[in-house]
């Protein structure tokens, strides 16, 4: 299971720090990359704004770190009884380690001690197989997001 590659290779989550949202961002943008959309495009959403430091600091983030530098990352927006899942993002050479697997749970495990019946995100279109690992579904269409697109929103009931 990947999962246990990122155990074995020493990963630990962690809450982020202040000092780091330039990281994330960097992070943020090489894993949108990685799906291929083109480079501008990826550039223009990683620079609109949500990745500032007091954009993050409004979130609560936790980093897969190795030996001392991010490798990844989540964050999280209570909402009542729903934890959306705001962000999740792997660097692309980590990707494939089972980090997001890691992070995923970090989310899970995290929603729940605040209370929340389910965790929410809308999903990139090339991570629903991985979202569906997680024991993600389908809930409903979004609203329009980056690009102009509608993304499927997913969710996971937290006492499964
Ligand atoms: C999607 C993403 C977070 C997954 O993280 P990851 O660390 O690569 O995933 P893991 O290694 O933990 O994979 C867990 C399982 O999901 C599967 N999986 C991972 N990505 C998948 C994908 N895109 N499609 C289908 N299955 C996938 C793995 O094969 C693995 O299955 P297994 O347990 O049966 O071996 C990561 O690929 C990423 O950051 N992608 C670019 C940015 C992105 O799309 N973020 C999501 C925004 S909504």
């Amino acid at each position: 299971m990947v999962e246990a590659a990122a155990v074995r290779m020493n990963v630990v989550i962690r809450p982020a720090r202040a000092d780091e949202g330039a990281r994330l961002k960097e992070i943020a943008a090489g894993a949108k990359g990685y799906w291929g959309y083109e480079r501008v495009k990826v550039r223009e959403w990683a620079d609109q704004g949500d990745f500032t430091p007091e954009r993050l600091r409004e979130l609560i983030v936790f980093v897969a770190d190795s030996g001392g530098r991010a490798i990844g990352w989540c964050s999280l927006i209570p909402k009542d009884e729903v934890v959306w899942l705001e962000d999740l993002w792997i660097e692309p050479e980590w990707i494939g380690m089972g980090i997001g697997s890691l992070l995923f749970r970090q989310a899970v495990d995290h929603a729940k001690a605040l209370g929340a019946e389910r965790l929410e995100w809308e999903a990139e279109p090339n991570a629903i197989g991985f979202y569906e690992k997680m024991g993600g579904t389908y809930v409903r269409e979004s609203e329009e997001s980056e690009w102009g697109r509608r993304l499927s929103v997913m969710g996971a009931r937290l006492d499964a």
